[in-house]
């Protein structure tokens, strides 16, 4: 069936006579054609007209890019705010997407009276296993998907000393995945980084970290590849060349577990000319390729609707950042083609499903 899809697809494209192209299709209508997810992080505060139009038509997943953060869900010992979390999932819920929880624990957004509080070890153990089941069972059933640990690995492959880190030890990932499956069962549970996308040190350090998990029967489902890009870094030779990635996701594959390339952008220096936006849009289409053509890859995710509120601006301190698949006006960009006519080409012979 799913071949079959595909066939119909590809022949709608050849001859263009057919009354649906791959000109009209949604992303998500390709992409389930797939049967992949293509998502994109969303933010509750713009949920409406052109944002809301987009990122309901396009996109059948959505990423809480910001509500689900500790700093944000859990402000001060006692209280928990999930007015935001709510908002984005009665979004999703009305247009059929799936949800990412993004993310449990991060050393980022790490809510001061945790940061400057004195806890002991098990103090520390009890005050996590009370926020993840408060926070995961909440939205139980409804958050199918957590990065449940967000860049715990350095780049020399070591554990990074986070605040969990420094109270708890190295067995705080081992105890953060337990605690979120007792809370949700049926939820799939991730770790997430960025820089360990092809085959390098903290890629093996993600891979040993996650095969002794695996190993010890900790619930984990997944890797997220956060894929923070550089236009012009995909490519023989480049830093995301397809043999390399390609091997670290298929690596990760024979472990039992999926990979979602899970925050995918490209910047660039100050404005991008057309010759930028032609190149960004060959890169997207290569790393959709190489998602497509790797069993274990199932979900693509980028980190915006909109290049108008990309995190690229403020991040990189470039006004004029544009590393998405809208413009600023919602309008479509090359880069947006290129994922369309990916997802609307690849052949079934290339499909592992
Ligand atoms: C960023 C969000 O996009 C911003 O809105 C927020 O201010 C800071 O965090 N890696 C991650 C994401 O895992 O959580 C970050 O998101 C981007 C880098």
């Amino acid at each position: 069936m799913r071949n079959l899809l595909i066939l119909l697809v590809c022949m709608t494209v050849v001859t263009g006579t057919a009354a649906v192209s791959s000109q009209d299709q949604p992303l998500r209508e390709l992409a389930e054609a797939h049967g992949i997810y293509i998502g994109a992080a969303a933010q509750s505060d713009l949920l409406e007209g052109d944002y809301a139009g987009v990122l309901s038509r396009e996109f059948n997943l959505l990423t809480t890019e910001w509500e689900t953060k500790m700093c944000v869900t859990h402000p001060t010992p006692s209280t928990y705010d999930f007015e935001r979390t709510d908002k984005l999932l009665a979004f999703a819920d009305e247009h059929q997407m799936i949800v990412r929880g993004h993310t449990l624990l991060w050393h980022e957004c790490f809510p001061d009276w945790l940061a400057s509080g004195d806890y002991t070890r098990e103090e520390a153990i009890d005050i996590m296993r009370e926020y993840i089941h408060t926070v995961v069972e909440r939205y139980k059933g409804r958050i199918a998907i957590w990065d449940v640990v967000n860049e715990g690995i350095t780049d020399n492959g070591l554990f990074r000393s986070t605040p969990w880190y420094r109270m708890i030890g190295e067995d705080y990932i081992d105890l953060a995945f337990r605690f979120t499956h007792e809370a949700d069962p049926d939820a799939l549970l991730f770790y997430n980084d960025y820089g360990a996308e092809v085959l390098n040190r903290k890629s093996d350090a993600v891979y040993e970290l996650v095969s002794e998990l695996v190993e010890n029967d900790v619930p984990i489902h997944g890797v997220g590849l956060q894929m923070h890009l550089q236009v012009g870094d995909v490519g023989d030779g480049r830093y995301i060349n397809r043999e390399a990635v390609t091997e670290n996701i298929n690596r990760l594959g024979d472990l039992g577990l999926q990979v979602h390339l899970t925050e995918l952008d490209f910047k660039h220096p100050g404005k991008a000319d057309e010759s930028v936006f032609e190149r960004q849009a060959r890169d997207y289409r290569e790393v959709v390729e190489i998602c497509l053509a790797a069993e274990p890859c199932t979900a693509i995710i980028v980190w915006g609707v909109t290049d108008l509120y990309s995190w690229r601006k403020s991040f990189d301190n470039n006004p004029d950042a544009a590393p998405l698949l809208f413009d600023e006006n919602y309008q479509p960009k090359p880069a947006y083609t290129a994922v369309q006519q990916a997802l609307a080409e690849f052949t079934p012979e290339d499909d592992p499903a």
